[in-house]
């Protein structure tokens, strides 16, 4: 199983320590909690328990459709954005598949259990972690079936340039690559409408979306792919299997867009604590950080001889080491923006473990 954050139960087991003391910088979770809405439904849903949901998710995919404002037969729901990542490539079925690196883990996953060649294209600190141009040069130069890019990007909370985006798009509907584009976290950049509204007038892109970072709701998990290919999104409602979401997440997910004033305080959280936390991080010259796009930010400790996870483990902060990425290696680390006294908490360890205070 490959690594990723919130592994709080493993982590706490590991070291002797108790989750419920452990505050988690490692999982990239709305720190408001999920939407009063959404708790108030779930107990007022408990007798859908003993029924089966639709096993064609109707309203679920008319709501997400109208959000979007595209056709339902462009949208295809998910038990978190991980099912369709798993989804879609076993639809695709692409033979050479280009991923950047350092990127989320389980496009390679889902891409090594189905035998496709996998390419490499680094993502360096000379180009501050960013595709760029050059990347187009590749995609000539390799052919590959389809392409992997997150936008924003994890673990480095970069949002690559528009115009780069805007290339790929061509260049990919051009050429018939599958561009698959994770927008799991584009919900925390208030202005970012991202890529959904060019599905009308393309073949190749298809949009993957998660619900359960920007609400809160990792255990109950929802997340859905946008295309304007509906051949394909057709074709993977048939093949999946049924009954995946269950009742209380495509509940859920039909109330989620109407959440105006949690998605308005969110933004408004994340203003202040992203800035805060930035602001402190950048104070301490023994750090390089990278600007965050979104609820999370990827930096690297310049003091070789500091384990800073184990160190921040030790004041019961757990942090995404970002070791076991592509690329990187044990000086990187990623942190979550949480609540402004969890930020404060982190900043004041840190204070400790570098010898400020
Ligand atoms: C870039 C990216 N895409 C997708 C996911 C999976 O999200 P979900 O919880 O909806 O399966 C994650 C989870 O960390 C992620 O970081």
């Amino acid at each position: 199983m490959s690594e990723h954050g919130g592994n709080i139960i493993g982590i706490s087991q590991q070291y002797g320590l108790s989750a419920d003391a452990l505050i988690d910088f490692s999982a990239n979770i709305n720190p408001l909690g999920p939407p009063e809405s959404v708790k108030t439904l779930i107990k007022n849903s408990l007798a859908d328990i003993e029924k089966y949901p639709d096993v064609e998710y109707r309203y679920l995919h008319q709501v997400i459709a109208k959000a979007h404002k595209c056709d339902e037969t462009k949208v295809i729901a998910g038990n978190g954005a991980t099912e369709l990542i798993y989804a879609i490539v076993r639809y695709l079925k692409p033979k050479r598949a280009l991923l950047l690196t350092p990127g989320f883990a389980e496009y390679r996953r889902a891409l090594q259990q189905i035998g496709t060649k996998i390419i490499d294209y680094p993502l360096t600190e000379e180009t501050g972690f960013q595709p760029d141009l050059r990347l187009l040069d590749m995609l000539a130069a390799i052919k590959p079936d389809c392409l992997f890019i997150a936008t924003p990007n994890n673990p480095t909370g970069l949002m690559p340039d528009n115009q780069v985006i805007q290339a790929l798009v061509e260049y990919c509907e051009k050429n018939g690559i599958s561009l698959i584009v994770d927008e799991s976290f584009i919900d925390f950049l208030p202005d970012n409408r991202g890529l959904t509204p060019q599905i009308s007038t393309t073949k190749h892109l298809y949009i993957l979306r998660s619900m359960t970072k920007f609400f809160a709701i990792p255990g109950l998990r929802l997340g859905y792919l946008i295309s304007g290919n509906t051949t394909v999104i057709a074709e993977m409602k048939n093949r999946r299997e049924p009954w995946s979401i269950n009742a209380f997440a495509a509940k859920v997910g039909e109330i989620l867009f109407e959440e105006h004033d949690y998605i308005a305080a969110t933004h408004q959280w994340l203003k202040s604590q992203q800035h805060y936390l930035w602001n402190q991080l950048s104070a301490f010259s023994e750090l390089t950080i990278w600007p965050p796009s979104a609820n999370f930010l990827f930096f690297r400790c310049e003091r070789p001889e500091i384990d800073l996870w184990h160190a921040l483990l030790k004041h019961q902060l757990l942090i995404r080491h970002c070791k076991n990425y592509a690329g990187l290696d044990n000086r990187y680390y990623r942190i979550a923006v949480l609540s402004e006294w969890e930020n404060q908490r982190l900043i004041t360890a840190m204070q400790k473990i570098f010898s400020y205070s």
